[in-house]
C-alpha cells in the first residue's frame, strides 16, 4: 500500500489496513457529534443543525409555469419553466446583493418523470420535450425570509439552460471538420448542453458546468452505422440508452449526423450576471466525460484548472491559460479560450508530473476532440473513476475522489498501480498532490492519499479501509468534494446503499467533513433512501450550507418520497443546512 512522505509531514502512521498521512495542526472546525449511518427515507443531520428543501424537480421558477402536479409530473412547457432533474453541482453567486444559485440538471430519472406513463418510459413528443428540458442548468434567485431560503419566481436573473439552449463552440477545435454538421457547417454553434455533472466558478465570477456522460443521447437505427475507434474509447454506440431525443431533433441520429456528438463532452462557461449571454463551449480545456473542475491561479497569474474523467481507467487533467488574469473582468470572459492541456503521470515514488497533450502528435484540434486518446499515447496514469477535485484554501494542493473501480487489476491497462493499489476497488480512495514549488504553474508534483474508504466490520485487510476510516465513519464511493472557506474538507458519497455484505452499517449515502491536517473524518449528514448525496455551495455569508440530494428513490420511486411524503413523488432536490445557533457553516 503506497503512502508517500509528503509534504514534510509532522507524523506519518503505517498499518496493514492501509497507511495515510497526517498532520498535527489544529484545523478550524465546526464542531458536532457524528451521525450514525442509516437508512431512512430523510435528511438526518446532527443536533445543533437544520436542513430545509430550497427547490426540487419541477417547482416553478416564473408564475406563468404552473405547480408541481405529483400526478402528471408536468409537461414539456411546464418543464422548461421549472427546475430540473437530477440536482447536482451547483454554485451560490452574490450579484449586486442578490443571491443566485446555479445548479446543474445532471440527467433524468424515467422512473420519476414518467411515473404518469404505465411503463415509466417517454410515449409521446412532449414526454421527450419534457425529458429534454429536465436537463442542463437552473440558475434561479433566492431570498432567505425568516428562517428559511425560497427561489423567487420572475426575477429577473431566472434563466433555463437546456439541450436547446444556443451556444458557442470556442478554442481551438472551434471550426474543425469534425465538429462541422448540417445544421452548424461552421463548427461554432450548437444548441444545448448535455449530462451536467459536477461544476466549478471562476475568479471573474463565471459558472463552469461540466458535460459527462454524453454519449447516452446519442445511437441510431442505422444498420450500417459503425462506431470508430475514436467513438469506442467515448463509448458512443448505435444503443439507444432509452431518451429517444432523434425522434425530436434528427441531430441525435448518429447515423445521419455523426459529428454532433463530437459537440459534446466539454466544459462550458456561463455568465449568470447576464440572462441573455450566449454560454461558451471551452475545446481548450478538453473532451471527456468531465466531471466538475477546480479553478486556481498560479504565481505568473495563469489560471490553472484541475479536472477529473470519471470512467473506469482513465485520466486526470490539468489546464494552464494562455493568457493571464486581468483585474478587469473583461478582458477574462475568454481567458479560457485557449491554453495547455496536460494529464497526469503518477510515478510509484510518490512524486508525478503533468504532460502536455500535445506532445501525442495528433494537432492542436483532434487533441482536444479526442483528449483520451491523446492522454492514453502520452502514457498517462489510468486512475479508479476520477470524480470531484477541490483545491485546498488554505495551501496549494488538490484533493481528488478516485471513486471505486471493479476493473481495476482485472482489465487491460489497468493493472494495479501506487496510487490505485487495490484490485476490484470497490470502495475508493481519495488522493491528494502539491505542485512542486507550490506553484500550479510547475510541471511536477508530490502526491499521497488522504484515506482509502473500507468496511472494517467485514475485512481485516486493505479492504477495511485506510487508519482515519472505522466502523463509525465509514462510507463508500467518495465522489462530490469541497473544502470550505475554513479549509475542511467535504467528502460526498454516490455508492451502494444496500447496506449489506462489503457495504454493511454504511447505510444510506452520505456527507463527511474532514480535517485535512490530522485526518479526522466525522459522518456530518445521510440522505434520504437510494440518493446520492451531490453538489455543494455557500451562502456569500457561509451562514447556510448548499447540498444536491440527487435521485431519492432512485430503484423504488413508488416506495420512496423524498422530500414531501404526502405527494408519493421522490423529488431531486436543493437543500439548505443552518446552524441553529446561526454560526458559519464554513
Ligand atoms: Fe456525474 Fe461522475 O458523476
Ligand atoms: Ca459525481
Ligand atoms: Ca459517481
Ligand atoms: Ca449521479
Amino acid at each position: 500500500m503506497s503512502g508517500s512522505l509528503a509534504f514534510g509531514l509532522s507524523s506519518f502512521v503505517t498499518s496493514t489496513r492501509g497507511s495515510v498521512s497526517k498532520r498535527n495542526q489544529p484545523q478550524n472546525s465546526i464542531n458536532f457529534v457524528s451521525v450514525e449511518s442509516n437508512s431512512s427515507d430523510t435528511v438526518t443531520v446532527p443536533i445543533g443543525f437544520e436542513w430545509s428543501v430550497v427547490a426540487s424537480w419541477g417547482d416553478p421558477m416564473w408564475t406563468k409555469a404552473p405547480n408541481f402536479n405529483s400526478k402528471t409530473r408536468g409537461t414539456g412547457e411546464s418543464q422548461e419553466l421549472s427546475i430540473g432533474d437530477n440536482i447536482d453541482g451547483m454554485a451560490f453567486f452574490e450579484i449586486e446583493g442578490r443571491s443566485i444559485l446555479v445548479v446543474n440538471n445532471e440527467y433524468c430519472n424515467f422512473k420519476v418523470i414518467y411515473g404518469n406513463r404505465p411503463l415509466g418510459l417517454p410515449q409521446s413528443l412532449d414526454d421527450l420535450r419534457k425529458g429534454m428540458a429536465a436537463h442542463g442548468v437552473s440558475i434561479f434567485e433566492i431570498e432567505r425570509t425568516g428562517r428559511y431560503w425560497k427561489v423567487i419566481k420572475d426575477s429577473f436573473y431566472n434563466r433555463r439552460i437546456t439541450p436547446a439552449t444556443e451556444m458557442e463552440i470556442t478554442g481551438p477545435a472551434a471550426g474543425h471538420r469534425l465538429l462541422q454538421t448540417a445544421f452548424d457547417p461552421s463548427g461554432r454553434k450548437v444548441l444545448g448542453t448535455l449530462n451536467n455533472c459536477g461544476n466549478g466558478s471562476t475568479p471573474w465570477g463565471t459558472y463552469l458546468t461540466c458535460e459527462e456522460n454524453f454519449n447516452k443521447y446519442f445511437y441510431t437505427q442505422d444498420q450500417n452505422f459503425n462506431s470508430s475507434l475514436e467513438q469506442n474509447r467515448y463509448g458512443i454506440s448505435s444503443t439507444n440508452s432509452g431518451y429517444g431525443w432523434a425522434s425530436l431533433q434528427e441531430r441525435f441520429d448518429l447515423g445521419k449526423h455523426p459529428n454532433e456528438v463530437n459537440r459534446f463532452g466539454y466544459i462550458v462557461e456561463i455568465d449568470p450576471t447576464n440572462p441573455e449571454s450566449i454560454p461558451k463551449k471551452r475545446t481548450a480545456l478538453g473532451r471527456f466525460k468531465h466531471e466538475n473542475c477546480a479553478v486556481t491561479v498560479c504565481k505568473n497569474k495563469k489560471v490553472v484548472i484541475y479536472m477529473g474523467d470519471d470512467e473506469h481507467g482513465e485520466f486526470l487533467y490539468k489546464f494552464v491559460s494562455k493568457n493571464s488574469l486581468s483585474t478587469n473582468k473583461k478582458d477574462n470572459m475568454n481567458l479560457l479560450e485557449d491554453g495547455d492541456l496536460y494529464a497526469a503521470i503518477f510515478e510509484e515514488t510518490g512524486k508525478g508530473y503533468w504532460v502536455n497533450l500535445l506532445d501525442a502528435g495528433m494537432g492542436p484540434a483532434q487533441t482536444l476532440i479526442y483528449s483520451r486518446l491523446a492522454a492514453s499515447k502520452v502514457g498517462a496514469t489510468t486512475m479508479d473513476r476520477p470524480e470531484w477535485v477541490s483545491l485546498n484554501p488554505h495551501t496549494p494542493e488538490l484533493y481528488c475522489c478516485l471513486t471505486n473501480n471493479k476493473f481495476r487489476g482485472r482489465r487491460q491497462g489497468q493493472k494495479v498501480n501506487a496510487v490505485n493499489p487495490r484490485r476490484e476497488n470497490v470502495y475508493g480512495q481519495i488522493i491528494r498532490w502539491r505542485p512542486d514549488n507550490n506553484d500550479h504553474a510547475f510541471s511536477q508534483f508530490t502526491w499521497d492519499h488522504f484515506l482509502f474508504a473500507g468496511n472494517p466490520l467485514v475485512h481485516d485487510d486493505e479492504y477495511s479501509g485506510s487508519d482515519n476510516i472505522n466502523s463509525d465513519n465509514m462510507f463508500n464511493s467518495p465522489d462530490g468534494l469541497s473544502f470550505d472557506s475554513q479549509g475542511n474538507l467535504w467528502i460526498q458519497t454516490d455508492g451502494d446503499y444496500s447496506n449489506t455484505g462489503n457495504f454493511k452499517g454504511m447505510g444510506n449515502n452520505q456527507m463527511l467533513m474532514a480535517d485535512p491536517n490530522s485526518g479526522l473524518v466525522k459522518r456530518f449528514l445521510v440522505g434520504p433512501n437510494e440518493c446520492e448525496v451531490t453538489g455543494i455551495t455557500w451562502s456569500s455569508d457561509k451562514s447556510t450550507m448548499f447540498v444536491g440530494i440527487q435521485h431519492p428513490g432512485d430503484k423504488h420511486p413508488e416506495k420512496y418520497s423524498f422530500p414531501n411524503e404526502a405527494e408519493g413523488v421522490p423529488r431531486s432536490s436543493v437543500i439548505a443546512i443552518y446552524r441553529t445557533d446561526r454560526g458559519m457553516m464554513g
